[in-house]
């Protein structure tokens, strides 16, 4: 398949680091040394899902398709108000499509997964135009009074639309199981039967933990796929990462040994919205006429589980 439109949307409310250390023990200063964040977009009034319906929209008007034209819609989200429906069938009756869809739940690599599973389908010949929405407001899943967590964060949907072609090279994923690193509880609804003590518990990150293992199954995937595609890293005309932290993006880039203005960053003044991180930044870079045909683009990204994923493709 090849990316044929990208488009995202953010909430109106922009949170600088100065207006966090008015209720919290933290400066603008520690958070930009240690996260290079300096501002992040903060859900408030607006719906997850508008946000992911606009992001779709305009992904399908670059990519000159028409809503009835798809024939999946892949949403990737890991919270939202909804426990059920599933997101991407919100997002389909907003668009006006009427094809197919299906909500994952990969945290923060779940773009990578979906393109995996859209050109799966494509391969089968079950699908010819896909669209994927990432779309994360990981601000309601943190302690607004923990400062280890909060700050790190922002909102957004990032959409790309995929159609036929073999501009996919290739893509890696893995997981490793790690459960206490990176987690958050909630409690259902109880039940006569229910007897052992449940509540609510915001999202816990051993924050050291998660920089380790991110910067190794950064590297190791981004070179499984360069290797599977057999294209050199020095071949790369951008490489396109999670953007959780800048240190994070910085040690990948040493890792690989490419020069930095291969590697665009919006973490600064978005911090990281899990999933849509990736769309995000592709759309961004898009819109600003960065990429010409048959640039070579990797992208990669890694979350709770942990799971974790590259991809090789040709613009
Ligand atoms: N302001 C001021 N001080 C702070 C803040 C803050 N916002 N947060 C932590 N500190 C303090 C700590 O309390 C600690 O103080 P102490 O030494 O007195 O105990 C000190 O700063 C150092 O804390 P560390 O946790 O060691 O700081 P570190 O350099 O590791 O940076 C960070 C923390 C930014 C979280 C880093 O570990 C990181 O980026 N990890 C990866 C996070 C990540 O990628 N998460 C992805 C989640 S994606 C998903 O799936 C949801």
């Amino acid at each position: 398949m090849k990316i044929s439109g990208t488009g995202s949307a953010l909430p109106k409310q922009v949170v600088t680091n100065d207006m966090l250390s008015q209720f919290l023990d933290t400066s603008d200063e520690w958070i930009k040394t240690r996260t290079g964040v300096s501002s992040r977009f903060v859900i408030s009034d607006e719906k997850l899902e508008d946000l992911a319906a606009e992001a779709a929209e305009k992904a399908l008007k670059d990519a000159g398709i028409k809503a009835e034209d798809l024939d999946f819609i892949i949403c990737s989200n890991v919270v939202n108000e909804y426990i059920t429906p599933q997101l991407s069938c919100i997002i389909q009756g907003a668009i006006g499509a009427t094809c197919p869809c299906i909500d994952i739940n990969c945290a923060c690599a779940g773009f990578i997964h979906a393109v995996e599973m859209a050109e799966a389908f494509y391969q089968a010949g079950k699908v010819r135009n896909v669209l994927i929405v990432c779309a994360e407001e990981p601000t309601r899943m943190t302690d607004w009074s923990d400062r280890r967590t909060c700050v790190l964060f922002g909102d957004g949907a990032g959409a790309a639309v995929l159609t036929p072609g073999d501009n996919i090279k290739s893509v890696k994923l893995s997981a490793s199981s790690a459960t206490e690193k990176l987690w958050q509880y909630r409690t259902l609804q109880p039940t006569p039967y229910i007897t052992k003590d449940e509540m609510d518990v915001p999202l816990q990150m051993m924050g050291q933990d998660v920089f380790k293992f991110a910067v190794t199954a950064a590297s190791k995937d981004i070179t499984r796929a360069l290797n599977d595609s057999q294209i050199a890293a020095s071949d790369v005309d951008y490489y396109l990462l999670h953007q959780a932290n800048i240190r994070i993006i910085n040690a990948i880039q040493n890792y690989l040994e490419q020069p930095a203005d291969k590697f665009p960053t919006n973490v600064e003044n978005h911090g990281n919205s899990s999933s849509s991180c990736c769309p995000i930044l592709l759309d961004e870079c898009n819109r600003k006429g960065m990429f010409k045909k048959g640039d070579k683009i990797a992208m990669s990204a890694f979350g709770a589980g942990f799971v974790s994923g590259a991809l090789v493709m040709e613009w």
